[in-house]
């Protein structure tokens, strides 16, 4: 039996994941398996709330998150990974929470406010049931597993913090069983977009995904935001107003880094190299990524076998915390 700390985290099937994923998330929680005993929730469920119209693009993103996570490092000997909807433990943990939380503090999450008024054409100003609730269903996640720590991008603070509460109360209502969860957020908690948008999506249309060509990676590059200022090689330029100077910071050698700031400012480089320079830097970064996972894409059976393996495994751990929370509720019938 491990006695290591238990981490939950995850993501939405609803799209491969990109380089904001990468540096929020992923890579804190490849350097935490080994630390603590990880659990990794391909949070189908959660995806539907906001892709119930469209449920093939939901199926069809689940084997690609899966792999993005093993191409980055998650290792199925350290780390269980599995699909939501397989436990329905944890769908029937969050009807019993759902008791536990009001409209009104559901209401003020900025998260889900955020993601509701980007889906306006899908809820055409309705929010759902599902979509509203779908922080108590990740709260159910979480604590099916007494997680403790959470890693995950800086926008799903405010569902920790709610999970956190309906721990607090459920232990304080029905007793001692539930264990309250800690987030912790990557070095770079909220990656920027290539259009300079504070946020890096999918719907915004302005990321890198991990597992995208060379070709693509320059083409994308080329297209983002630099200093409007800056026409000429010649012409001083500012690097905190670029984007391309904003990733070099992520993928260039400090040394290097230096250079690029100070022969900017000095007029002494132009745009298109040092977005070659980027481009480069960043296809040398994702190709070690890229053959990993182009060895799960050629081994699909590999991948099937982590996922019901994983699956069967978290859904031990779920089950037992449901008995112990109906237990408690007076459900053991
Ligand atoms: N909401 C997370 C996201 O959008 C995914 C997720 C679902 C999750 N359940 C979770 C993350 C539990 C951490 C813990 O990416
Ligand atoms: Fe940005 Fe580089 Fe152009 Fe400066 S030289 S504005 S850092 S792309």
């Amino acid at each position: 039996m491990t006695t290591k700390p238990r981490i939950l985290t995850g993501d939405r099937p609803t799209g491969p994941l990109h380089i904001g994923h990468y540096f929020g998330a992923l890579k804190s929680r490849v350097e935490l398996q080994d630390k603590y005993e990880t659990f990794v929730i391909i949070a189908d469920v959660q995806a539907l709330t906001d892709n119930f119209l469209t449920p093939s693009n939901v199926r069809d993103n689940v084997k690609e998150v899966v792999m993005d996570n093993l191409a980055v490092g998650i290792d199925p000997q350290k780390s269980t990974i599995f699909i939501q909807s397989m436990i329905p433990e944890i769908a029937e943990l969050t009807v019993y929470y759902s008791n536990l939380v009001s409209i009104a503090r559901l209401e003020r999450n900025p998260t889900t406010k955020e993601e509701f008024k980007q889906k306006e054409k899908l809820f055409k100003k309705n929010i759902t049931y599902g979509f509203l609730g779908y922080p108590v269903s990740q709260a159910a996640d979480i604590t099916a597993f007494k997680a403790e720590l959470v890693p995950v991008g800086e926008d799903q603070l405010p569902h920790i913090e709610l999970a956190r509460e309906i721990v607090r109360k459920f232990n304080e209502i029905y007793g001692q069983i539930l264990v309250e969860p800690k987030a912790q957020v990557g070095n770079f908690p909220r990656v920027k977009g290539l259009d300079g948008n504070s946020k890096m999506g999918k719907s915004l249309n302005n990321a890198i995904y991990l597992s995208d060509s060379p070709e693509i990676i320059r083409q994308k590059v080329k297209m983002a935001y630099t200093d409007p200022l800056k026409i000429r090689l010649t012409d001083p330029g500012h690097p905190a107003d670029c984007m391309v100077f904003y990733y070099h910071k992520m993928f260039t050698d400090p040394k290097d880094v230096k250079i690029v700031e100070s022969e900017c400012k000095a007029g002494s480089r132009g745009c298109v190299a040092c977005k070659n320079q980027l481009a480069d830097n960043i296809i040398k970064f994702l190709a070690p990524i890229q053959e990993k996972r182009h060895y799960y894409e050629t081994h699909p059976e590999i991948v099937d076998k982590i996922i019901m393996e994983g699956t069967a495994k978290a859904r031990k751990v779920a089950a037992e915390t449901l008995r112990q929370v109906k237990e408690k509720m007076f459900l053991n019938y």
